[in-house]
């Protein structure tokens, strides 16, 4: 068999989903806890309410388009959890992914030879989606508290960018949240120089105290895409997305009556409208949290050096002392038996970001699983330190 790398690992039916057939525990996905107790009889009950309006031939008889009027009410109902205010529900479009909501809104915003902005190190697929549609991409540096400002208002004035892809809180991979001044600042050089902005807010559902999202702040610019990947699960394949204002959304999505690949399943559009509705959302997040929380309490106590998270967050970065490479860690840990993020992945190709990992605390199914997979990586980490101690 193959040696498993960083990226030819099998999936395949194990006692644990983060376990391939290969036996390797995958902690580079980043997925939220499973919650069945809750989920199930949620998620169950919801569906029978669905069901009982619609029979199930009529409700997939065709596509979902932008979504229906009651879908894009309760996305908008949803949205406003955290953007404060209601969006009219007529800038809300109901989209399959964050990732399907990006293959419209580049092309159809940005274009061609246009320029995209992103944090120094950010969400991997955005670079080459980019780079699909012949769209530059330009870092943006980012310090303890996200995006540089003073680094994004010269990249301004040296030609401004058509917009700036960012993640205010929980960023991926670094799990920094943004400070309010930092958003108002980031708001306020955008406006300044008419850089839009596409806000993936789709870590802050599980934040115990979250702070605004910058489109809030500067709605008339945003793109603001709220997915449920992180927060429900995964394959629930649903994000909503709110646009500056109802005629941008429109004109962005509306072509997209050709290409149907970004449109909800109406099965997924319809569940989530009834659980917004009914606060069956609410029940599944509290209960997702209280998982997050208590495998961050694990992996605190199991991890000896120092980490950047929050109890909020789904994944973990560990910076690496000073002549570790996050590529030799990650390959080390994968020959152990677990697969973890380098920071490497996460950068432009020609720069070297600070040396770390990140490990996603939620694939797992079950606990055990993590701590087990975490004292690996404990223990490879130990290792290296070894490694670079002076010898007597
Ligand atoms: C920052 C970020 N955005 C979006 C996604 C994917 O979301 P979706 O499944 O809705 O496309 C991920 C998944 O890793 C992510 O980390």
């Amino acid at each position: 068999m193959e040696a498993p790398t960083l990226t030819n690992l099998s999936s395949g039916e194990t006692e644990d989903r983060a376990i391939t057939s290969d036996g390797i525990t995958r902690l580079a996905l980043n997925h939220p806890p499973p919650v069945p107790a809750v989920f199930n009889d949620v998620v169950s009950d919801a569906l029978s309410r669905v069901f009982a309006r619609t029979s199930p031939a009529d409700l997939v008889a065709t596509h979902r388009w932008m979504g229906t009027e009651i879908d894009r009410q309760q996305g908008a109902v949803f949205a406003a959890r955290r953007l404060g205010g209601m969006p009219n529900a007529d800038r809300v479009i109901v989209a399959h992914s964050t990732q399907a909501a990006l293959h419209m809104l580049l092309p159809g915003m940005i274009g061609r030879g246009g320029h995209l902005a992103v944090e120094q190190m950010t969400y991997p697929p955005v670079r080459s989606f980019a780079e699909r549609y012949g769209i530059h991409v330009t870092d943006v540096a980012i310090d303890g508290d996200g995006l540089d400002p003073n680094a994004f208002e010269d990249l301004c004035k040296r030609g401004t960018p058509s917009a700036l892809y960012l993640l205010s809180t929980y960023q991926n991979p670094t799990t920094v949240t943004m400070s309010l001044d930092r958003r108002r600042e980031i708001a306020a050089i955008a406006r300044r120089y008419h850089v839009k902005i596409i806000e993936d807010d789709i870590y802050s559902l599980l934040s115990p105290s979250p702070l605004p999202p910058i489109s809030a702040l500067i709605p008339e610019l945003s793109w603001y895409l709220l997915g449920t990947a992180k927060s429900f699960s995964a394959g629930l394949k649903l994000a909503f997305v709110v646009a500056p204002d109802a005629a941008t959304a429109a004109r962005t999505f509306w072509p997209g009556v050709r290409a149907t690949y970004w449109m909800a399943s109406p099965v997924s559009a319809a569940l989530m409208a009834d659980l917004i509705s009914t606060g069956g959302d609410v029940k599944i997040l509290s209960s997702v949290k209280l998982e997050v929380a208590k495998r961050h309490a694990d992996t605190l106590r199991t991890l000896p050096m120092p980490i950047a998270s929050d109890p909020g967050c789904l994944h973990v970065w560990i910076p690496l002392r000073l002549g570790l490479s996050s590529t030799d860690v990650a390959e080390a840990i994968l020959r152990q038996g677990v697969q973890v993020a380098a920071s490497d992945s996460y950068a432009q190709p020609g720069w070297k970001p600070p040396q770390a990992i990140r490990i996603g605390i939620g694939n797992p199914s079950s606990q055990s699983v993590l701590l087990q997979a975490l004292k690996t990586i404990a223990s490879v980490l130990s290792d290296f330190e070894n490694d670079l101690r002076p010898h007597d």
